[in-house]
């Protein structure tokens, strides 16, 4: 649900991106947070869906993670977003909860390679925001938790096409994947899994 108080953190979040933009702060020190409108495409794409369980790996301080709640909350599911820089968590906390969306998204603060190599549960959503020389790895790891029909979404494949081109060609090239490239935004590599 897009009800005040998401939408007031969406804002805010959106308004503190720009202004560290203006201001130069280095990539690191900023959210690095999707654009606005790979937020309302996210949104659309897990808000249909009954019971749809979400992984986030890169939650940075919760921008992505908000819009991927606010949209679970229609028809149930759940989000667990990773995240290992202890800074952007405790921000991702404090934004999640003033979202009101507590109850829906959950945080695992960590190296997200140690937290997939532990986690048992299954996914009909990822969403792959980390460090684009990772990808590769850390699809191979969602990889293991996911089954026929899900949906793997890789974020700034076009940003970034020097390092991920070779990830949306592996995706492409892939039988047991269906999967295209999104020109939205910095370009989003959509992958649903066939087997
Ligand atoms: C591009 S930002 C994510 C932005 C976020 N999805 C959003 O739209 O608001 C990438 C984030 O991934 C985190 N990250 C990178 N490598 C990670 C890893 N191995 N484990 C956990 N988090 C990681 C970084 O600390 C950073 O906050």
């Amino acid at each position: 649900m897009l009800d005040e108080l998401v939408l007031g953190v969406l804002e805010r979040l959106q308004r503190e991106d720009a202004e560290e933009r203006e201001r130069g702060l280095p990539p690191m020190e900023r959210s690095r947070q999707v654009a606005a409108t790979t937020g309302r495409f996210l949104f659309s794409l897990v808000a249909p869906q009954t019971d749809c369980e979400v992984l986030e790996i890169g939650g940075s301080r919760g921008y992505s993670s908000v819009w991927l709640g606010a949209g679970v909350r229609y028809l149930g599911g759940r989000v667990l977003s990773l995240e290992q820089d202890p800074a952007k968590a405790a921000s991702w906390r404090q934004n999640v909860s003033e979202a009101g969306l507590a109850d829906w998204v959950d945080l695992e603060e960590g190296d997200a390679f140690a937290t997939l190599e532990k986690l048992e549960d299954v996914f009909d959503v990822v969403f792959l925001d980390a460090e684009k020389d990772d990808y590769e790895a850390l699809f191979a790891l969602a990889r293991r938790r996911v089954e026929p029909g899900a949906l793997i979404i890789a974020d700034n494949v076009i940003s970034h096409a020097e390092t991920l081109g070779a990830y949306s060609a592996a995706r492409q090239a892939d039988s047991t994947l269906v999967s295209v490239t999104v020109p939205l935004d910095r370009g989003l590599e959509l992958s649903t899994v066939l087997r």
